[in-house]
């Protein structure tokens, strides 16, 4: 297994690229399943959770065909029982069962199990696609949808933990094929879900009201092949944007959208940051004194649960006390055990982390436990004394295109030791 060695202190300065965003592309790629004509995805991230979603796509009969970002996807007849071993690796194999359902009004997915962000149910999906005609049944690990027709409804995709993401798009890409209107209540906002849905529109989708709470969508009787651009990773860019925060003298970042990132640059310039835009750059330099934070994650437009992780990394050091609430995955602190072995004094109060800023921390062997947490333990790294090494990096490569080349070229000082 691949390990990551970071040697602290380097400081950083120059320009990154951030590349498309992987939870965009990959219900995107899912929703190519709709039509028998061909699509042209571009600005797809080389990242092995994209590497699984078209190995799903291959298997169930698709042509795949894939060169550096643009990927030609033509699903002329398609299976519908997606392969156990492939579907297994990655949660995300989940959303693949609305465009099956639409398409062919019946798909089986093996049903997906814990992580270590927590338990991560997908009853909302399955509400969602019974309330549209489908009978789900759960057998021997897989879930089975089959409806003989899809009728529109009204349905609620709001959880305790607020509005689901990938439920949403599936409900979505069922619904576009469905005969009559769908009004999905309680939708998810997030810029991923209003990209997906650009392109079922592109595809002759009739879809309203993406990127609000409610989206209002007209069956049609079938897509047609399109063309699309991924939007940038916001995450990557806030990612990058806290290693600036952490390490930089002065970075910026390239071909980003400022408007999905507010949520990360607000609170960064909170704490003293200086961050300005110009068109699709953004460049973050220190500005003195860093002052502490209170963040609570929420669903998009708020704080995001995917950069909570890199926040901790950030609030580790510096004066004072941070303290970082996560309501959308309460279980999502496996970092902070590995924080804590660089020197981080970090307590956990249920769903809350106290953060008392230390001066500096200081390299360890530790172990990435999922992407985000990676993500962290790589930033802390940067500011750390001394050489960060982290193990299992197979997670940071499911969502991160080559982040130790991209951090490299600003000036880190980081190895991956190939195994
Ligand atoms: N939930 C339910 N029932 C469901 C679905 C979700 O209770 O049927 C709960 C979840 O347990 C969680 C909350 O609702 O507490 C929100 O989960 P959501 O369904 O929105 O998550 P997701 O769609 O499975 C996507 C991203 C995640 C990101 C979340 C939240 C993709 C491929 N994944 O997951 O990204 O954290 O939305 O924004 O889009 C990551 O990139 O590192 C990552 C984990």
């Amino acid at each position: 297994m691949d390990k990551i060695l970071v040697h602290g202190g380097a400081p950083l300065k120059g320009s990154v690229r951030i590349s498309g965003s992987k939870n965009s592309a990959l219900p995107i790629l899912a929703a190519t399943l709709l039509t028998r004509e061909p699509c042209v995805i571009q600005r797809v991230p080389d990242l092995s959770d994209i590497h699984y979603m078209l190995t799903i796509l291959s298997e169930l009969g698709a042509e795949v065909e894939r060169a550096s970002g643009t990927v030609q996807i033509k699903a002329e007849k398609v299976l519908t029982d997606a392969p156990y071993d492939i579907v297994r690796k990655m949660r995300a194999s989940v959303c693949i069962l609305g465009p099956l359902l639409g398409r062919e009004k019946e798909a089986t997915v093996s049903l997906p199990g814990g992580c270590v962000i927590g338990d991560r149910p997908i009853d909302l999906h399955l509400r969602g696609f019974e309330a549209l005609g489908a009978a789900v049944r759960v057998q021997a690990g897989n879930v089975k949808v089959l409806a003989p027709e899809l009728r529109g409804t009204t349905i609620n995709m709001r959880g305790k933990f607020g509005s689901t993401v990938l439920g949403t798009d599936n409900i979505m890409m069922a619904a576009v094929l469905a005969e009559g209107t769908t009004v999905i209540d309680g939708a998810a906002e997030e810029p991923e879900v209003v990209d997906l849905a650009n392109f079922l529109i592109k595809m002759g989708a009739k879809i309203e009201g993406a990127g609000t709470r409610r989206i209002i969508i007209e069956g049609v009787k079938e897509l047609h092949g399109a063309e699309h651009t991924v939007i940038p990773d916001r995450i990557e860019a806030g990612t990058f944007l806290v290693a600036g925060a952490i390490a930089g003298e002065e970075v910026t970042l390239q071909k980003v959208n400022a408007a999905h990132l507010t949520s990360i640059t607000e609170p960064l310039q909170k704490a003293g940051y200086h961050i300005t835009t110009a068109a699709d750059r953004l460049t973050i330099r220190p500005n003195g004194s860093r002052k502490p934070l209170e963040l609570e994650t929420e669903p998009f437009p708020g704080f995001p649960t995917d950069m909570q992780a890199q926040m901790c990394a950030l609030l580790a050091t510096g004066e004072g006390i941070s303290v970082i609430t996560e309501h959308v995955f309460p279980q999502r602190f496996m970092h902070l055990a590995e924080l804590k072995r660089m020197g981080a004094d970090i307590e956990l109060e249920g769903a809350t982390a106290i953060i008392k800023g230390v001066p500096q921390l200081s390299g360890a062997p530790v172990m990435a436990s999922d992407l985000r947490a990676s993500a962290a333990l790589v930033l802390a790294g940067l500011q750390a004394d001394g050489t960060t090494e982290i193990n299992r990096v197979y997670h940071i490569d499911r969502g991160y295109e080559s982040i130790d080349d991209k951090l490299n070229q600003i000036g880190a000082n980081i190895e991956r030791v190939k195994a």
